[in-house]
């Protein structure tokens, strides 16, 4: 679907994230011919620089990020030159000359203001739009994690926002969900008649979602240090993630089939009291070590970072869906910095076959599973039992493997560059609704609120490890592994 003509105000735009990813991203767009020839992107900052200087920032600092499609003068002429920085105090309303000024007027072409600021100035920032007479039917919000940091002030942000936008003209990024292989995962669900009939408890033994990170907390300390694993990926990756791994058939993609099926997962998933807490979630702080060869410092020896800080940059939790489908299905959740390997992957584990007709002992059946990897290398994966060629009758586990790369040609798209298409088209499936927000910080709040009353420390794991011992001791419970200690190969 062509888009239709728009401005595209990127507040924050001389922000990190406007330069690693949302220019890059509009970059890319733009070479695919996705654009409409007088569509523009106005980068709202507060410093006080002329046009120019601003697109000597992009040239510096944006430019060498993007490495594809490669970038030809050409190309990046006709891209800069859709760029517009405008300079005002984004909490000040009386400042917004300039932005109304650099708007065009028509009504048709719709304009997306997309707050890749600080939450606590989202409401000012919709307040202004508002007070300006930038707000009409056909424009849009887009809001950039975190959004809160607590289920009172995602209420409050939902709040504030909702008086200034309709529900429908808000999206809430998560940019897990745009990552090709989690469409792909709806896709797999719902595009095939294979596995949705064995997508439940009888059938399904444990489901593992792992994001692991190589890398440490780096210049984002400010930041990291009052956040943590629980609130700067569990909460928002991987509960979204668990819900399209969870959720019930929606009746079709339309945007609120597939947010009120989430929603029903979020609001099944079993409330952690003061003991199942402590029995079912394991936090870490990585210490020193070794990634890729390479010596690492310890968190609390990053730059900037407190000398006793209780932040977890590791996660790993069982948590539980109370519902016919899942009940009694464990799903185990991890997410860590600094770890032994950086992937992304989702695991759906089948049940061991009833009886071996073989003489094989039926514990010698690796049951099968299925492998759904994020990245780095996107693809899927079955592990299958089959016999092992020549006489006799011995069965081995094989792969049945579809890697996204080799199957399709065509070129991938970041996540960043499906969502901003997405909200430039009007497409809301992909973006988390107010009341999903909301579910997924209630269920959070009780860990968090625990974690604050409680003086203990994060266990230390040292870098480039999978975490603490106790995450393994965890799974390890149930009788179980995580993949990588079944498949050290991987
Ligand atoms: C962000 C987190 O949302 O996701 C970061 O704030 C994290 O801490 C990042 O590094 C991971 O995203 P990706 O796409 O690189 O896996």
């Amino acid at each position: 679907m062509a888009l239709s003509d728009f401005d595209l105000v990127l507040f924050g735009g001389s922000g990190d994230l406007a330069m690693r990813k949302l220019l890059p991203a509009m970059y890319a767009r733009d070479v695919a011919n996705d654009l409409p020839a007088t569509a523009r992107i106005i980068c709202v900052g507060r410093a006080d620089a002329s046009q120019e200087e601003f697109l000597q920032t992009v040239e510096t600092t944006s430019k060498p990020l993007i490495k594809s499609p490669a970038v030809t003068p050409a190309a990046w002429a006709r891209f800069t030159a859709r760029i517009v920085y405008v300079s005002l105090n984004a909490t000040d309303a009386s400042s917004y000359k300039p932005l109304v000024e650099a708007l065009r007027k028509e009504d048709a072409i719709t304009k997306v203001y997309y707050l890749a600021t600080p939450p606590a100035i989202f409401a000012q920032i919709c307040e202004a739009l508002k007070e300006n007479g930038l707000v009409t039917p056909n424009s849009r919000v887009v809001l950039e994690k975190p959004l809160g940091r607590d289920l009172a002030s995602a209420k409050q942000i939902n709040a504030e926002v909702g008086k200034v936008f309709e529900e429908s003209q808000i999206y809430r990024i998560d940019h897990y969900l745009g990552k090709e292989t989690v469409q792909n995962l709806l896709a797999l669900r719902f595009g095939n008649i294979l596995f949705e009939p064995l997508w439940r408890r009888e059938w399904i033994s444990d489901v593992q979602i792992t994001i692991a990170e190589k890398l440490g907390v780096g210049n984002r300390m400010g930041y990291y240090d009052t956040s943590g694993a629980l609130r700067d990926m569990l909460q928002n990756h991987l509960l979204q993630l668990l819900c399209i791994v969870a959720m019930e058939p929606p009746t079709s993609i339309a945007p609120d089939a597939v947010r009120d099926a989430k929603l029903q997962v979020l609001r099944s998933l079993k409330k952690f009291t003061p003991t199942t807490l402590a029995q079912n979630i394991v936090r870490g702080q990585y210490r020193a070590g070794h990634v890729d060869g390479k010596a690492v410092p310890s968190y609390r020896d990053e730059p900037d970072a407190p000398e006793h800080s209780r932040t977890e940059t590791f996660v790993a939790m069982k948590a539980e869906i109370d519902t016919w489908r899942w009940a009694g299905v464990p799903f185990y959740l991890r997410t860590g910095k600094r770890m032994a390997d950086g992937l992304a992957e989702i695991v759906v584990r089948f049940k061991q076959i009833p009886h071996s007709i073989f003489n094989q002992p039926t514990n010698s059946f690796q049951p099968n599973s299925l492998v759904i990897r994020l990245q780095p290398d996107e693809g899927l994966r079955m592990n299958l039992m089959a016999k092992t060629p020549g006489d006799g009758m011995r069965l081995k586990q094989a792969e049945l493997e579809l890697d996204f790369r080799e199957q399709f040609k065509s070129p991938r798209m970041e996540a960043y560059e499906r969502l901003l298409l997405d909200v430039l088209r009007g497409q809301l499936t992909l973006f988390m609704r107010g009341d999903e927000l909301e579910a997924a910080w209630e269920w959070v709040e009780p860990i968090l609120d625990n974690w604050e009353s409680d003086d203990s420390y994060p266990l230390p794991y040292s870098s480039g490890t999978w975490g603490p011992a106790a995450a393994s001791a965890l799974i390890g419970r149930d009788g179980l592994q995580w993949r990588e200690e079944v498949l050290p190969e991987d």
